[in-house]
């Protein structure tokens, strides 16, 4: 059974080991500012993740914190001062954020060439037109190289992704379709997705719903990707219920050490990315 958890741990720590050989050897000197809004429990435990990731390689980490309350205005000017100071290599703005403002207006006045995240429309729309986008969301990004290290072949796959966010469904999508899958996005409002769940040779599950995905449905054979990070009784778990699947699958990402791990490496990656793109460096 063993052999069938694709486990993001590990091939996450070779990735940050060669990170963090090459920002001692050359000396670089990256930083990240993340700014959060309010004091949500899960950001906190999140921003802490990213924190330990960046320092263990040598990146230094700036936490820029507002309070809850504050106007959409000041953040954005937060924003575009930081977008010209040298030192700052890369941005993330932590989500979620107060319903008060507007996140889309938010994260588009990061420069996209620090939008570590992929999340501005300018790295959005080149991802979709498939034209070299700076940066693609880490945790896409981080699924596309567990499948490559399992040397998956995806061309002519039918892949069904449950979750369409900006973050983590839509940009698998293209990622997918560029690789020649053939894709079924699903989300909340998708009729009957067990039905869609029998043809599909890999399934993404990215909807923060414990156990949503039962392995009767599954395809025998089939590969299951687990995003989702829900807490029941103190205990984290996936979206896919992780009993009933593991007889149906040939491979599952495990939560957590899964997915995870492989978003906090490509974070690493993308800031690694901006530096070179500041610098212009090889
Ligand atoms: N492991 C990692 O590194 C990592 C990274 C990012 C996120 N996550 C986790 O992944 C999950 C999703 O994150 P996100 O940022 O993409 O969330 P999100 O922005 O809230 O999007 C959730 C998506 O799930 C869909 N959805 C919700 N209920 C559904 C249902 N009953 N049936 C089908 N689709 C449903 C929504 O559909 P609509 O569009 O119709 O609303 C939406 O597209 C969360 O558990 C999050 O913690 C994990």
């Amino acid at each position: 059974m063993d052999n069938k958890i694709i486990s993001g741990k590990n091939i996450s720590e070779s990735i940050k080991q060669n990170i963090k050989k090459e920002i001692h050897n050359k000396d670089l000197k990256i930083c990240i500012c993340v700014i959060q809004v309010g004091d949500v429990s899960s950001s906190n435990i999140y921003i802490q993740l990213k924190k330990l990731a960046c320092e263990n390689v040598g990146i230094k980490f700036k936490l820029k914190k507002f309070k809850e309350t504050i106007k959409e205005e000041k953040i954005i000017n937060y924003i575009n001062w930081i977008n010209y100071d040298e030192k700052i290599t890369g941005i993330i703005v932590q989500l979620p954020l107060p319903s008060h403002l507007d996140k889309h207006n938010i994260i588009n006045n990061i420069d996209p060439r620090k939008d570590i995240d992929g999340l501005t429309d300018f790295n959005l729309s080149k991802l979709i037109l498939n034209d070299d986008p700076y940066f693609i969301s880490c945790t896409p990004l981080g699924i596309m190289e567990l499948l490559k290290h399992k040397e998956i072949e995806l061309e002519g796959k039918n892949v069904t992704i449950i979750g369409r966010s900006k973050l983590v469904g839509m940009p698998l999508f293209h990622l997918l379709l560029e690789k020649n899958c053939t894709i079924t996005l699903c989300h909340s409002k998708t009729k009957n997705i067990n039905k869609l769940l029998k043809y599909a040779d890999i399934v993404i599950c990215a909807i923060g719903i414990a156990n949503f995905i039962n392995g009767k449905y599954l395809k025998k054979g089939c590969i299951a990707i687990d995003v989702g990070i829900n807490k029941i009784d103190n205990q984290i778990v996936g979206d896919f219920n992780y009993k009933t699947c593991l007889n149906k699958v040939s491979y599952i990402t495990p939560v957590p050490g899964g997915v995870g791990p492989m978003t906090i490496s490509m974070i690493l990656l993308n800031l690694l990315k901006a530096y070179k793109l500041e610098y212009d460096y090889l």
